[in-house]
Formats: structure tokens, C-alpha cells, sequence
């Protein structure tokens, strides 16, 4: 278990174990790989981002996943693995988030990329994304540099 402050200062706690946290977690993350690049979104607001969102009622975490990155990018899954946990203690309340790491098979246009504006594919990811100000919050802390190091290990 990794414990760290995020971007705002609020306490991250981070885990590769299976769903530390929940066994129902309302929000997802996903790392996500195109043709050997990274595949992210640009949000209207925070930047760009890997793809994520909220859990619908009445939807599995995975079906959650993989439906944000088709809203986002446009991306169609090959694989999906679940990577690890999160949860973070903001001052509007708790959340609790699923890290997962897909593999896209391709990429769909579509006719609305919902808060985004659609998919950017990226051949790396900068070493300066903690402050560089294109970059959403979310990539800005440990979550970020933890996932893509146990996804360097073992993908
Ligand atoms: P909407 O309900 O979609 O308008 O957004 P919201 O910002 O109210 O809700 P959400 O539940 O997504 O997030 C609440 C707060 O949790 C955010 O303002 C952040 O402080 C924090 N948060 C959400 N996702 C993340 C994340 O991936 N990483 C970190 N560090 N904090 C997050």
C-alpha cells in the first residue's frame, strides 16, 4: 500500500491488492495503450487525462471501464486487466477508484466525446506532467507513477 498527497493536498491511499477498498468502487481510471502510444483524452476543464469516470447504477465497474473509454476516446478494447485501487479523502467526501490497463484494438469516431474533447494519442508521457499545466490533476501524483510502474513489470 502506497500513501501519498494528490495535486490539492488530500490524502491518496493506493493498493495493487484485489479491491483493497470496495468490492464496488463508483469511479474508474484506465490506463490505456493504442499501437504501442498511450491513449489519453483532453477534458474541457482539467486537461488531458487517461479516461475515467463514474459508475453508473446498475453497472459493474469493468463495464464502467470500458464504456468511458468508448465515450472519451472512442477506443475499442482488445484487453482490459484490472491494475490496482485507490482512495482519496477530498474534502467534498471520499472516492474510491479502480486503476485498470487496456489495451485498444482502435479507435471509432464519435459524433460527441462527452466533457472531452476526444482522444490524444501520445508516444510518452512528459517527465515534467506534475507541472505541466496541459495535464489534468489526476495525472499529477503517485497513482499516476506507481500504475505505470507495476504496468512496466507486469504487461
Ligand atoms: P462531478 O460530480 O462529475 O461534477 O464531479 P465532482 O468533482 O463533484 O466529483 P467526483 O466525485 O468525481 O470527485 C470529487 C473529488 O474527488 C474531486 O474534486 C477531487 O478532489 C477528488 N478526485 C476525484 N477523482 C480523483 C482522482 O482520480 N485523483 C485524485 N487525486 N482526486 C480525485
Amino acid at each position: 500500500m502506497y500513501t501519498f498527497k494528490d495535486y490539492y493536498q488530500n490524502e491518496v491511499k493506493l493498493s495493487f491488492e484485489d479491491h483493497p477498498f470496495s468490492k464496488k468502487p463508483k469511479h474508474v481510471w484506465v490506463i490505456c495503450k493504442y499501437k504501442g502510444n498511450w491513449l489519453l483524452t483532453k477534458h474541457k476543464d482539467r486537461g488531458l487525462e487517461f479516461p475515467g469516470g463514474k459508475v453508473e447504477k446498475g453497472e459493474a465497474a469493468l463495464e464502467a471501464a470500458i464504456r468511458e473509454v468508448m465515450e472519451e476516446t472512442g477506443g475499442t478494447i482488445e484487453h482490459i486487466n484490472y491494475v490496482g485501487q485507490y482512495i482519496v479523502a477530498g474534502k467534498g467526501g471520499t472516492i474510491i477508484k479502480n486503476v485498470y490497463f487496456a489495451e485498444i484494438a482502435g479507435l471509432m469516431e464519435q459524433r460527441t466525446y462527452y466533457e472531452t474533447e476526444g482522444p490524444v494519442v501520445l508516444e510518452a508521457i512528459p517527465d515534467d506532467v506534475r507541472v505541466n499545466e496541459q495535464y489534468s490533476f489526476i495525472m499529477k501524483d503517485g497513482v499516476l507513477t506507481r500504475s505505470m510502474e507495476y504496468i512496466d513489470k507486469n504487461y
